[in-house]
This record gives structure tokens, C-alpha cells and sequence, in this order.
């Protein structure tokens, strides 16, 4: 019993072969599925043929042509690199994609054209019978192109949803090739006898790189204002001199370059003092340096903030309690262009005297 079951098996494994190999001998092009193992060939183009030997191969970028259409372009090569032998003058029979197998939908349909014309035979989606389970190609067949027709040609499909929406209908949902950027697909050209699949890939083409932006320069023109405000009964007014002013100037710009040095910025006109900006009660230092760097500003900010009662005090005189500065404000604040606010503060000080009544009566 055992053993008429294993001389049955042999036999019927023996047709099998021998069918496989007449199934081959007058070429298993369209499958057949009885005639292979499933999952005996685990990658694409899940046949037994040489892939990278031939002449075509898909151009490197296919481009979307409206309407869930996509179209390739072929080239030919037939250096020494890209083929040897009759696979380098082998015309070109079939081209097969590797799809997903999602876009297997009852209903739903892809449209190939050739230089806009359509295939003799429709294009299909179809299990690949010999491969891992799961493996889908697109197959368009009997191209009839030869290495002279399908330099090149331009293969268009349209992805076609069913009634009901379902299917694919973009090269991301059904191209497969793992490891590359979505959309990229990858086929296989065939010979009649299915000897030569040269193996290529086509991807979506880059978008076009963003302009290069010159950075912006932000130019800087701010100016200290040292203001003394005087109190509402000025008995002992106080006014700024022109050497007290260029002095002062002088202070401010020594201590502004030095923060815009230490926030390494770039400079374009150092402060500096200018007796065209000395008035009676404010005196005004400027400087123009450039902005463009908001961190490099921002930590000059930082530090021309934690300057400003040094400021008061150099405005004072040395200290804001300044006996001749009794009871006046002393405001230190930027001012920038109108347009641009590069560094915004201020700061204010007044010092009031503990009352001294009659301070000579002893
Ligand atoms: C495929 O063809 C190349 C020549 O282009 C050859 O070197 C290689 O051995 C072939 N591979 C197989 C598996 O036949
Ligand atoms: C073909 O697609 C399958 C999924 O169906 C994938 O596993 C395989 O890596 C793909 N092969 C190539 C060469 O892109
Ligand atoms: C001094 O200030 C005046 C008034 O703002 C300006 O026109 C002039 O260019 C400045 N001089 C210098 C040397 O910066
Ligand atoms: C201004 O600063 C930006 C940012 O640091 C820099 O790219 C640019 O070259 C600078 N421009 C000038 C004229 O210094
Ligand atoms: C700003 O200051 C921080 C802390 O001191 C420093 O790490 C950073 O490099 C500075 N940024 C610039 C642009 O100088």
C-alpha cells in the first residue's frame, strides 16, 4: 500500500516535470500557473532569466501625464555593460512591473499606450504564479519593439479604479520596490524566449530644488539715547556739555562695541560719538552692524540689557545720585530705524536725596 503510493507520487511528480520543461520548451510566456511552483523563485521578475543582461531598460524618471496616467520612457543600450550575446539584439517582447498585490482589485484596470498607442494585448495586473505569495506584476506583452523602435518609446499607463472607486490608481500605491523612494518602479524587459529580463527602475522625479534664498541682511541702525528728565521744579537745572557729551558718547560706544565684538557680530559703522548728536538734555551714540543672525542679535540683546543701569550711570556722571541730578529721571533706551527694531529697551533711574533740611544749620 505504502509503497504503490510512493511509485504513484514518483509518477505523478515525473509528469509534472516533464510537463514543466515542454511548458518551457514552447515557452511558459503567458503563465501557466499549473506549470510552476509557487514561491520557487523568490524575487522579482520571478522567472528563470538572466537580469541584468539586455538591452532596454526604463529612463531613470517617469512623469505623470494627467489623470492617473504615467508614462516611461525606454532606452537602449547595448554596450558591453548593459548586455552581451543575443540578449543585446533580442527585441523587445514583454515588460513586466513589480506591483502590489493590493491593486488586484476585480474590476479595477491599468491602460498602457506605446507612442500613444495602445498595446495590441491589454496590460494586466496578475499574481506572479512562481513567486512567494503575494507577488503581483503588471505584465504588457507583445510589444513587438525592436532595438531601433524602442529607443526611446514612450510607455504610458493609465491606472483604472473599478466601479466601486476600489484599485490603484497611483505609481506610489502600485509600484513595489522596497528600499527605494515611494513611487520608484522597477521592471523587467523580456526577449520572446524569456531569456533576458534586464531589471530597472524608474522613480518620480525630484522636486525641483528650492530656490537659494541669499540670506537676508538685516542691517542694524540703532542709536543709544541718554535723556535726563527734569523735575517738574527744576531749582537746580542741570544741562549737558559738549564735553561732558563726548564723553559720554565716548563711554557708550567703547561699551557697545565691546558687546557687539563679544556677540561676534559684524560691524558696519562702529558707535562712535558724533557732537551732532549732543543736546542739552540727551545725548544720542549710534552704530550700524548687521542683524541678519537673530541668535547672535538676540544675545546682544541680552547683554546691552543687563548694560543699561551701567549706562544710567555713565549718563549720571558716574552715579545716578549725582547731587546735581537731585530728583531727575534718567532714562537710557535704543532707538532704532522706524522700520526695523533690531534692539528694543529702556531703562529708567531717578535718585531722591534723603531730605537734608537746612543742611548748613549745624
Ligand atoms: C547574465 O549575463 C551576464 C552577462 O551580461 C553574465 O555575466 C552572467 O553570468 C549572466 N547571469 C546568469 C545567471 O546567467
Ligand atoms: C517586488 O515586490 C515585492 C512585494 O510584492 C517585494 O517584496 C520585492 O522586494 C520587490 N522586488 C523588487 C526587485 O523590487
Ligand atoms: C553725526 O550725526 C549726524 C546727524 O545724525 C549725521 O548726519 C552724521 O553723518 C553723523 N556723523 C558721523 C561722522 O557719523
Ligand atoms: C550678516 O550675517 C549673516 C548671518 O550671520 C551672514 O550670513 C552674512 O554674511 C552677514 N553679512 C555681512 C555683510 O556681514
Ligand atoms: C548665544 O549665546 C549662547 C550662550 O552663551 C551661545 O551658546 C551661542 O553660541 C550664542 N549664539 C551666537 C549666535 O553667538
Amino acid at each position: 500500500m505504502a509503497s504503490f503510493a510512493k511509485a504513484a507520487f514518483i509518477l505523478a511528480t515525473a509528469l509534472a516535470v516533464g510537463w514543466a520543461l515542454s511548458a518551457h520548451a514552447q515557452e511558459y510566456n503567458e503563465y501557466d500557473p499549473s506549470a510552476v511552483t509557487p514561491g520557487s523563485i523568490p524575487n522579482f521578475p520571478f522567472r528563470n532569466c538572466n537580469t541584468t543582461n539586455g538591452a532596454y531598460r526604463l529612463a531613470p524618471v517617469w512623469r505623470p501625464s494627467g489623470s492617473n496616467t504615467y508614462c516611461f520612457k525606454i532606452q537602449v543600450s547595448q554596450d558591453a555593460l548593459s548586455c552581451t550575446g543575443a540578449c543585446c539584439s533580442a527585441d523587445l517582447h514583454k515588460i513586466e512591473f513589480n506591483v502590489s498585490s493590493s491593486c488586484l482589485v476585480a474590476g479595477a484596470s491599468v491602460v498602457a499606450t506605446v507612442n500613444g498607442v495602445r498595446t495590441r494585448v491589454g496590460a494586466a495586473l496578475d499574481k506572479a504564479p512562481a513567486g512567494p505569495v503575494g507577488s503581483a506584476v503588471l505584465r504588457l506583452t507583445q510589444l513587438g519593439l525592436d532595438t531601433t523602435t524602442a529607443q526611446d518609446a514612450e510607455v504610458c499607463l493609465t491606472l483604472k479604479t473599478n466601479r466601486g472607486g476600489q484599485g490603484c490608481t497611483t505609481l506610489e500605491q502600485l509600484c513595489s520596490s522596497p528600499g527605494f523612494p515611494a513611487g520608484t518602479c522597477t521592471a523587467a524587459m523580456f526577449d520572446v524566449a524569456c531569456d533576458c529580463c534586464p531589471v530597472s527602475q524608474a522613480g518620480q522625479a525630484l522636486p525641483p530644488p528650492p530656490p537659494v534664498i541669499p540670506p537676508v541682511l538685516r542691517p542694524c541702525d540703532v542709536c543709544i539715547a541718554a535723556t535726563i528728565v527734569p523735575p517738574a521744579n527744576d531749582v537746580r537745572p542741570y544741562r549737558y556739555d559738549s564735553a561732558t557729551c563726548a564723553a559720554i558718547q565716548q563711554n557708550i560706544a567703547n561699551a557697545m562695541n565691546s558687546l557687539l565684538g563679544g556677540a561676534n557680530i559684524n560691524v558696519f559703522s562702529p558707535f562712535a560719538p558724533n557732537a551732532s548728536q549732543c543736546f542739552d538734555t540727551q545725548i544720542i551714540t549710534c552704530g550700524r552692524f548687521n542683524g541678519s543672525d537673530t541668535d547672535a542679535l538676540a544675545n546682544l540683546t541680552e547683554a546691552v540689557q543687563q548694560q543699561l543701569s551701567a549706562f544710567i550711570g555713565v549718563a549720571s556722571g558716574g552715579n545716578v545720585c549725582n547731587p546735581k541730578l537731585e530728583k531727575y529721571t534718567v532714562t537710557v533706551s535704543t532707538i532704532n530705524n522706524v522700520a526695523d527694531q533690531c534692539l528694543d529697551l529702556s531703562q529708567s533711574a531717578s535718585c531722591f536725596l534723603p531730605g537734608v533740611p537746612f543742611p548748613n544749620c549745624t
